[in-house]
């Protein structure tokens, strides 16, 4: 494969790449593994990608790490993933200091175990004045659930006569503060959105893959970006 890092236009780097992490199971299952092996796979991919996005220049990256429909799996696969996120948030929270990465939680802390809560909370707690990049983990995360959540936020705090503008209803969505997602990435050969960041994701370029998540490397990223610059972006212009 070409070097695609040096082809890359260092001025036009999509601001906000969100990433469909799609295919561990597949990974795991042609392999003889069991399904939570994929994931911790790809948990260890994300690590791998922090740097090359903060060499990029990336401002946000957003993972969807577990949907709102994601509760239908057999419980001892969800019980691995949260576990897999413990232990990804302790193992790295020294290195996320060191890199200046600010994490942030999107979706709803509501059926969460407690000590998954706990530790996303403090490690967002921590890291909240570090400037280097946005990893925004999208946990129990559906993009209708966000507006509608949105939408009810709105409603409660709505002042007489105030009329809901784009604008004002960002400031309820989860992402509040986040600029548009640019790039959304799908692995593993799937082509569908999967009710995530649906209010963001309005004028994104979207890439899809038929690698699977636990095999994306740097290389991919860098790829995905350079076409991503080869893109006409015309938001609704001519
Ligand atoms: C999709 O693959 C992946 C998920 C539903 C979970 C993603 C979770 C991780 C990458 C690990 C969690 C840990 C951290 C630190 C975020 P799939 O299981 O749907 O794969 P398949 O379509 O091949 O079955």
């Amino acid at each position: 494969m070409k070097d695609y890092s040096l082809l890359i236009d260092r001025e036009s780097i999509p601001r906000h790449v969100a990433i469909i992490m799609d295919g561990n199971g597949r990974w795991a299952r042609r392999r003889s593994l069991p399904r939570v092996e994929g994931h911790r796979r790809g948990a260890q991919v994300i690590e791998s990608l922090m740097d090359t996005a903060i060499d990029l220049g990336i401002e946000v990256v957003s993972l969807y790490a577990f949907s709102t429909e994601n509760w239908s799996r057999p419980k001892d696969e969800i019980a691995g993933i949260w576990r897999l996120l413990e232990m990804f948030f302790e193992a790295n929270i020294d290195a996320i200091m060191k890199k200046g990465v600010l994490l942030r939680h999107s979706g709803s802390m509501r059926r969460l175990p407690a000590s998954t809560r706990r530790i996303i909370e403090e490690s967002v707690a921590r890291t909240r004045g570090n400037r280097a990049i946005t990893l925004n983990f999208c946990l129990n995360y559906g993009g209708r659930q966000e507006l509608v959540e949105a939408v009810n936020a709105w409603a409660a705090s709505k002042r007489q006569g105030e009329k809901l503008t784009e604008r004002s209803f960002e400031r309820h969505l989860y992402t509040a503060g986040l600029p548009d997602v640019d790039l959304l990435i799908r692995t593993s050969g799937e082509r569908r959105v999967s009710n995530f960041l649906l209010w963001q994701i309005a004028y994104a370029e979207m890439i899809f893959t038929s690698v699977l998540w636990p095999d994306f490397r740097p290389r991919h990223l860098y790829r995905m970006i350079y076409e991503y610059q080869q893109r006409d972006r015309r938001f609704g212009g001519l």
